[in-house]
């Protein structure tokens, strides 16, 4: 699965490199396109399309169909997705959050939220338990400050609350071979140990709702890509169990501000923390990479190229919901009549008023982060 030498694709839930080809993901993991019939269903229920439906930033599912049936027969679902814990949110990580309650509000439903600070301790080498755990709380605060509601919404703690997933986590693991494992995420022979056993653990939530609740109800899981191999060892074993196959909606790999649009935390200039100062934020934006010319003369007159700028990717996701605006914007950067400068100055504007009042609501968060822990 690794290949140093070309500049192969590779995506695993610990490593993306190379650039990725979502048609291909498509074919490879075995998963379904989102159709325009699909979206279209979701849309009966939620009004208009999502911003990021709308812009493909979703766009493959597993059974989502499947879900839709049951729902419009009466049966709901739940939502289910997470967060690895090992550092400060950014931007990225709120796009399908945002997304996520976008469901919840319109299908009313729960949604159960898992913070692996026992998985980010397992696969880091540079990352203490009691580190990952700090952050898990740290997370949830951007989590709630999205507007999630404590009625419905459930956050597990990996580590606090491994007594609530333990016997779910074992039924899954007996079924899971390690040749399969291996296969399926690439396990060495130096892999730890715990690490070999941890996927059972993000299997658990699929199935946590029937535990708790004694409903029998599939779990949709809004998440990139990337996490895909834990679905389909999950998928293989939930009928085993008497449990529906979990869902999915798939996003693409959240863009950073570097070249080629990769974001990564371990490389903090490429991404925008929720933490981040407006200065900061302003230092960021100008250092991201664009679509632009090298010289202002050669940009006026070839034009710049949206489709692989960094600044553009973060008006398509997130900062400009208006889809006439979004191809003013397009079409003025092809044509040349605007430069680089101004789209991050109106970028960095963006950032740092969303940010201003996110931190606000994060910073509230802490009253009220007791009231959305799961309860036994
Ligand atoms: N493994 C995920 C990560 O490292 C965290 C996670 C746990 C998750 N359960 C999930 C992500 C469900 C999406 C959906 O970020």
């Amino acid at each position: 699965m690794v290949d140093e030498e070309r500049n192969e694709m590779v995506v695993t839930p610990w490593e993306v490199r190379g650039k990725v080809d979502y048609e291909r993901l498509i074919r490879e993991f075995g998963t379904q396109p989102l159709t325009t019939e699909l979206i279209q269903r979701i849309a009966k229920f939620t009004g208009k399309v999502h911003l990021q439906l709308r812009r493909g930033l979703f766009f493959s599912h597993r059974d989502l169909d499947v879900v839709l049936d049951l729902y419009e027969k009466g049966t709901k679902f739940v939502l289910y997705t997470g967060r690895g814990p090992s550092g400060p949110v950014h931007l990225g990580h709120l796009v399908p959050w945002i997304f996520t309650k976008h469901l919840q509000d319109h299908f009313k439903t729960r949604l159960y939220f898992q913070m692996t600070d026992d998985e980010k301790f397992l696969v880091k080498d540079d990352l203490e338990l009691e580190e990952a755990t700090n952050f898990a709380y740290e997370n949830a605060l951007d989590l709630i400050a999205l507007g999630f509601k404590p009625e419905n919404t459930f956050i597990i703690y990996d580590v606090q609350d491994i007594d609530l997933l333990y016997d779910l986590a074992l039924k899954v693991a007996k079924r899971i071979t390690f040749s399969t494992a291996r296969a399926t995420f690439g396990f060495q022979e130096s892999t730890n140990i715990g690490w070999v056993f941890w996927p059972a653990i993000q299997a658990a939530p699929c199935f946590i709702h029937a535990k708790l609740t004694g409903e029998n109800v599939p779990a949709l899981i809004p998440a990139a890509i990337d996490q895909d191999p834990y679905w389909r060892i999950t998928r293989d074993v939930a009928p085993k169990l008497g449990y529906y196959k979990p869902a999915q909606i798939h996003c693409r790999l959240l863009p950073g501000l570097g070249v080629g649009g990769k974001m990564s935390a371990s490389e903090p200039e490429t991404c925008i923390f929720t933490t981040d100062p407006p200065d900061i934020v302003k230092r960021k934006v100008w250092g991201a990479f664009t679509g632009g010319k090298p010289t202002v003369a050669e940009q006026r007159r070839m034009g710049g190229d949206p489709s692989i700028c960094t600044v553009f990717q973060y008006f398509l996701f997130m900062f400009e919901e208006d889809d006439e605006k979004l191809a003013e914007r397009e079409r003025q950067c092809r044509a040349g009549e605007v430069l680089c400068g101004e789209c991050k100055k109106e970028l960095t504007d963006r950032i740092n008023s969303f940010l201003e009042d996110h931190r606000r609501k994060r910073e509230k968060a802490r009253n009220i982060i007791d009231k959305f822990h799961i309860k036994r």
